[in-house]
């Protein structure tokens, strides 16, 4: 079985929920405590392996481009001043030469269709989709990780489910459940965005895909569905119908760094976490909670 060593992050959406923030800089920038959200997403990526980070950006989003590559000058300005501490942080959290790859999508077509532009820089082997609203934190293990343990032993392609309240169904892209395998469950229906009352199960998709490199052929069609965009949801449905395709119910916690309420919530989760932050933190909250 081949290893998943490819990630896409499809990085080109314009975030008009956080405007004005992001009007001159990419949503995937937006700081959870000092790192940026698209940090935390590479990290989980690297947590489970991955060895090549491939960008599916858009106009104005070169500074994604620059955060992962080396800070010359800054680098040697802090070398100068012998700050050790900042240097081993960029040099932990830079992309190795050679080991990330840019390709625009040139219109907002979807999903479906931004996945598909990568589909020259991932080539003939399975891979991972991530996308980059979402923080997870994982109970153990990261999300991919979850993941990629389970498709060692199914192979095929796999998706994190998690469970919504039915209103929400609507939302997301929603699975169908079959027999169970281990972790894993067979998924027997899939659908983007259903109507009120027709969704197959409470499950959706949270937004981290295994996923063979058939699928390129399938979303080649540029069929429009749901909202009138290309779905990647429409074209694992078709490959559905040719190859087995595994839900893993993520184990953790996952921020919706696309929403207001989940981008906050991931400032507060985080920032708590760090040893150096949490008791002045825990005041703080415990201060404004007060006059609420
Ligand atoms: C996308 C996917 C959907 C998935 C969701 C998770 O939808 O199309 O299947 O459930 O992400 O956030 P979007 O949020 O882009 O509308």
């Amino acid at each position: 079985m081949k290893k998943i060593r490819k990630a896409v992050f499809p990085v080109a959406g314009l975030g008009t929920r956080f405007l004005p923030a992001t009007k001159a800089m990419p949503k995937e920038m937006l700081t959870v405590v000092d790192k940026p959200v698209i940090q935390y997403i590479v990290d989980e990526a690297r947590e489970a392996g991955i060895e090549h980070f491939i960008f599916v950006t858009g106009r104005n989003k070169g500074v994604i481009e620059d955060h992962f590559d080396i800070a010359y000058e800054l680098e040697q300005t802090l070398k100068s001043r012998n700050k050790v501490a900042e240097l081993a942080i960029l040099d932990g959290q830079r992309l190795r030469p050679g080991a990330a790859s840019f390709t625009r999508q040139q219109e907002p077509l979807g999903l479906g269709h931004a996945v598909w532009c990568a589909r020259d820089l991932v080539g003939d082997e399975p891979f991972a989709v991530m996308l980059p609203d979402m923080i997870m934190k994982g109970v153990g293990k990261s999300c991919l990780a979850q993941m990629t343990e389970v498709y060692h032993e199914t192979g095929g392609n796999v998706v994190a489910v998690e469970e919504c309240a039915p209103e929400l169904a609507h939302q997301y892209g929603i699975v169908g459940v079959g027999a169970h395998k281990g972790k894993a469950f067979e998924i027997t229906s899939m659908v983007e965005k259903p109507k009120a009352g027709t969704a197959p199960s409470n499950l959706f998709i949270n937004g981290r895909y295994i996923l063979q490199p058939r699928i390129f052929e399938l979303l080649a069609s540029q069929e429009k569905g749901a909202g009138n965009e290309i779905q990647l949801t429409d074209s694992m449905l078709k490959l559905m119908g040719e190859d087995a395709f595994w839900g893993v119910k993520f184990e953790g916690k996952t921020y919706d760094c696309g929403s207001k309420v989940g981008f906050l919530a991931a400032n507060v989760a985080y920032g708590l976490e760090r040893t150096e932050l949490t008791a002045d933190f825990k005041a703080e909250i415990a201060a404004i909670l007060k006059g609420h």
